[in-house]
């Protein structure tokens, strides 16, 4: 096993459509899931996708948060590490909600992004399995992100605001400025979220 080296913002292949994986129950592909683990683990990620180790094939692989404020009752909360071929995502109505993301394509920094509350999706597992969730929250948000870079795109272009595009080391003058407003747990309500580690 190796830790893979991170592809940052600019970098072509993180532009292109990348290519769907005919059968992902391959040596290569163990292997380079495996590779995708540790270098997620390595650089403290929630989700790491393909493309961003240089790799132009369809594979994400996330954590998938275990606390969900906007979890429907009775859904099973998600702490295992999927691993996910050929993703396809359905939203499940348009309703979006704002939350800060950072990636590990484009380091110290965090924007606020808005994404689809709810979603279905499915994809096929390392062993050739399928699976199919409908899903909330911050779960919803981190399947975004990480498909996203399989389309080529990175979630500063998901923006619509990017004077919420801050470095990390700023980023505490928003919980502050937030706080003082008393605004930040009415945004919590309106479901907001907050991440605190990159995709
Ligand atoms: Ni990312």
């Amino acid at each position: 096993m190796a830790i893979l080296k991170i592809a940052r913002m600019g970098h072509p292949v993180l532009r292109r459509r990348a290519e769907e994986v005919e059968d992902p129950d391959t040596p290569e592909n163990h292997y380079l899931v495996h590779n995708m683990i540790e270098t997620m683990a390595d650089a403290r990620g929630l989700g790491l996708a393909a493309p961003q180790v240089h790799v132009s094939k369809r594979v994400v692989i996330f954590h998938a948060p275990a606390d969900e404020p906007n979890r429907a009752p009775g859904e099973s909360v998600e702490r295992e590490l999927t691993v996910l071929f050929n993703p396809i995502i359905e939203p499940m109505s348009d309703e979006k909600v704002f939350g800060w993301e950072g990636c590990l394509s484009v380091p110290d920094l965090r924007g606020k992004v808005p994404r689809h509350a709810s979603i279905r999706y499915r994809g096929l597992t390392l062993d050739g399995g399928t699976i199919e969730r409908t899903v909330h929250g911050m779960h919803a948000r981190v399947v975004q992100h990480e498909c996203d870079h399989l389309d080529g795109v990175l979630y500063p272009m998901q923006m619509t605001d990017l004077s919420k595009l801050v470095f990390d080391s700023e980023f505490h003058h928003f919980i502050e400025a937030a706080d003082e407003m008393d605004e930040f747990d009415d945004d919590v309500e309106d479901g907001e979220e907050m991440v605190d580690v990159d995709t």
